[in-house]
């Protein structure tokens, strides 16, 4: 078997043409969406990511501001600046790039943004409204993700889904969300005994570990979705996820690649969960 690829930038592609039309609706009623994007430090990643978050923004008729602040910025005058934006009535979703440095408690920061401009769904509020089934906003990568399944029509009801990696921003969202798609969801961390036990017996696996190669063509059920969000560099320093992608084709039903798989979808959700806010404000 040679899976079919989940192409998240063909599928972005369409869901972006669909944030600009709304976007271009709101700004004739004079209201043009705007997101903040917040950079503390210099961390290469971080740096890649939130240029392509606002290269993304431009783009598609979203106005973006990118605040800029080197390593040693206090977590009090971040504290400032967070507080500032939410009162900012140009400005209807703020998102502080993660990690932050060590200094800074980064539970801290998320909590003091307005929940309603939260666009990247860590607020406590918005994690306790997914929980109890009245989400607010999902979190960009699981939301995408589960996109991702929506455009190949995957009858989730009843599947089981095996998640890989526990982290408030992937793992522990995105078993909620397909969870309460009707999922059975098995939620797998780096303690995880066996996981090609769980792996093996997946209709649906996510994997975000951050690890090269840790799911191997063995551990995948012939015929599975695989979605990969890892993002890491391989010997050669070429971009790779966390699945050993070409043997995994092999025995998988449906893959996403990496580059070009979950990564886009994530920064698309972002930008739907930015015109949503700027709906409802
Ligand atoms: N760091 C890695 N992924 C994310 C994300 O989705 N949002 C934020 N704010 N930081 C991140």
């Amino acid at each position: 078997m040679t899976a079919h690829i989940i192409d998240g930038n063909l599928l972005s592609k369409k869901l972006r043409s669909e944030v600009a039309e709304r976007a271009a609706a709101l700004a004739a009623k004079g209201r043009r969406p705007g997101l903040a994007v917040v950079l503390v430090g210099d961390n290469p990643a971080s740096q890649v990511y939130v240029r392509n978050k606002i290269k993304a923004c431009e783009d598609n008729g979203i106005h973006s501001v990118l605040e800029k602040y080197d390593a040693s910025f206090s977590e009090a005058e971040l504290l400032a600046r967070v507080a500032a934006l939410n009162k900012d009535p140009q400005i209807h979703g703020i998102l502080v790039q993660l990690p932050l440095p060590a200094h800074i408690d980064s539970h801290k920061v998320i909590e003091a943004i307005a929940a309603e401009k939260d666009v990247d769904g860590f607020h406590i509020s918005n994690a306790g409204l997914l929980m109890t089934g009245q989400p607010l906003f999902r979190p960009c990568t699981p939301y995408g993700v589960m996109k991702m399944l929506e455009s190949i029509n995957y009858p989730i009801r009843g599947a089981h889904a095996v998640v890989i990696g526990a982290s408030n921003i992937v793992g522990k969202p995105q078993a909620m969300l397909l969870l309460q798609a009707g999922a059975t969801v098995t939620l797998c961390n780096s303690k995880t005994r066996d996981l090609g036990h769980h792996t093996r017996d997946a209709d649906i696996l996510v994997v975000a570990t951050g690890k090269r190669n840790i799911v191997t063509a063995d551990m995948v059920k012939p015929g599975a979705v695989v979605i990969d969000v890892g993002m890491n560099r391989d010997d050669a320093g070429k971009l790779c996820g966390d699945v050993d992608y070409g043997p995994c084709a092999e025995v998988a039903g449906w893959i996403t690649p990496v580059p070009g798989g979950v990564g886009p979808m994530t920064i698309t959700m972002l930008l739907v969960n930015t015109i949503e806010a700027a709906e409802r404000y």
